[in-house]
């Protein structure tokens, strides 16, 4: 007898465009959830239960900047396990997989395929002639490498030396789409991909990722912590001040406890013509060399000038495992300056 094809539901989130993926061993009924979205536990819950599936994963291809998954929330009413790469840095995974490591769905074998360069732990899984590529390969497009460790670079090498060598008639299944396509190919991306078909250089591909110049997704202040303690026991009071302003950090600039930190992430030479008093200069680019010392406060406010800086260095540092960062997340000093609050040069 042969054994049919594993059945796959695409999902969809109309907030994030993301896509989640239901696969089912039609024989054995058990089954895998692929990057699931809080907001839609019930729908997919309701879903798993109508199809009588036995839900024996909950599958990320990496921590999300843009959604918090549910997966933490299916491992406690479900009792799914925790799927990740194990590179990830991810807290509470249940099976953290290497490159080239599988688990048994059914009749299936998942296997891992670490595509690091997105993020520095994102996880590809390959099964049944299926790829599902997380951000690391989109539909005529990749996952930006600007944030969360990203690095082109390497980003091009996992897409050419690890997805690109599949067959080509793969499919492809992505994290998300902003222009309505559902799947793609190997052999078709390999063609058509604009960033890096038709054998495009890998320096040609860096340049391009480069300079992007992408605004930081809307909720990642929130999103990255959240998923890095995978959805669950997350205090948005501890974790994410919304719209944390300037006005706010000089209230509490005030009266500040020794074990609390100011970090400016501007350049020595904007720092140097003027900043919040106490604040320590820890420009953006260099705060992996201080996880340790920052460790070391209780809290630290971070601000840069218009915020965007202080976002992409609170993402890195909680990909760091430091979740006690608050950050100046849509304004900056110059805001400190119009207010008319001191300033130290
Ligand atoms: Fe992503």
């Amino acid at each position: 007898m042969t054994t049919p094809r594993l059945t796959v539901k695409q999902l969809f989130d109309r907030e994030s465009c993301t896509y989640t993926y239901l696969l089912i061993d039609p024989q054995t009924g058990e089954g895998a959830i692929i990057d699931p979205v809080l907001e839609l536990f019930e729908r997919d819950l309701q879903i798993i239960n109508e199809l009588g599936v036995e839900l024996l994963y909950a599958i990320e291809t990496h921590a999300h900047a843009d959604h918090i998954t549910s997966s933490g929330k299916l491992r406690e009413q479900v009792g799914a396990r925790l799927v990740y790469g194990r590179d990830s840095g991810i807290e509470a995974i249940d099976i953290p997989l290497a490159d080239g490591e599988t688990i048994t769905l059914g009749h299936y074998q998942v296997r891992a395929l670490f595509t690091p360069g997105h993020t520095n732990g994102c996880t590809c899984y390959f099964v049944d002639g299926m790829l599902f590529s997380g951000d690391t390969l989109l539909i005529r497009g990749c996952g930006r490498t600007d944030f969360q460790n990203g690095d082109a670079g390497q980003l091009y090498d996992s897409i050419t030396h690890k997805l690109f060598v599949l067959s080509d008639d793969t499919i492809v299944y992505p994290a998300h789409d902003y222009n309505g396509r559902t799947s793609s190919t190997i052999g078709e991306e390999k063609r058509w991909n604009p960033r890096l078909g038709g054998g495009r250089p890998r320096q040609e591909f860096v340049d391009l990722m480069n300079n992007l110049n992408l605004d930081m997704p809307k909720r990642i202040n929130e999103a990255v912590p959240a998923n890095m303690s995978v959805g669950i026991n997350f205090d948005a009071n501890r974790y994410l001040l919304r719209d944390f302003s300037m006005d706010d950090l000089h209230g509490v600039w005030q009266d500040l406890p020794k074990s609390t930190l100011v970090m400016d992430n501007r350049t020595p030479d904007e720092f140097a013509r003027g900043h919040v008093p106490g604040a320590r200069n820890i420009p953006m680019g260099t705060e992996n060399g201080h996880v340790d010392e920052l460790r070391q406060f209780e809290r630290v406010y971070l601000y840069c000038r218009s915020g965007r800086r202080a976002q992409t260095t609170m993402t890195n540092l909680s990909f760091q495992g430091l979740n006690h960062v608050v950050c100046v997340s849509h304004s900056g000093m110059p805001d400190w300056e119009k207010a008319g609050y001191p300033v130290e040069t």
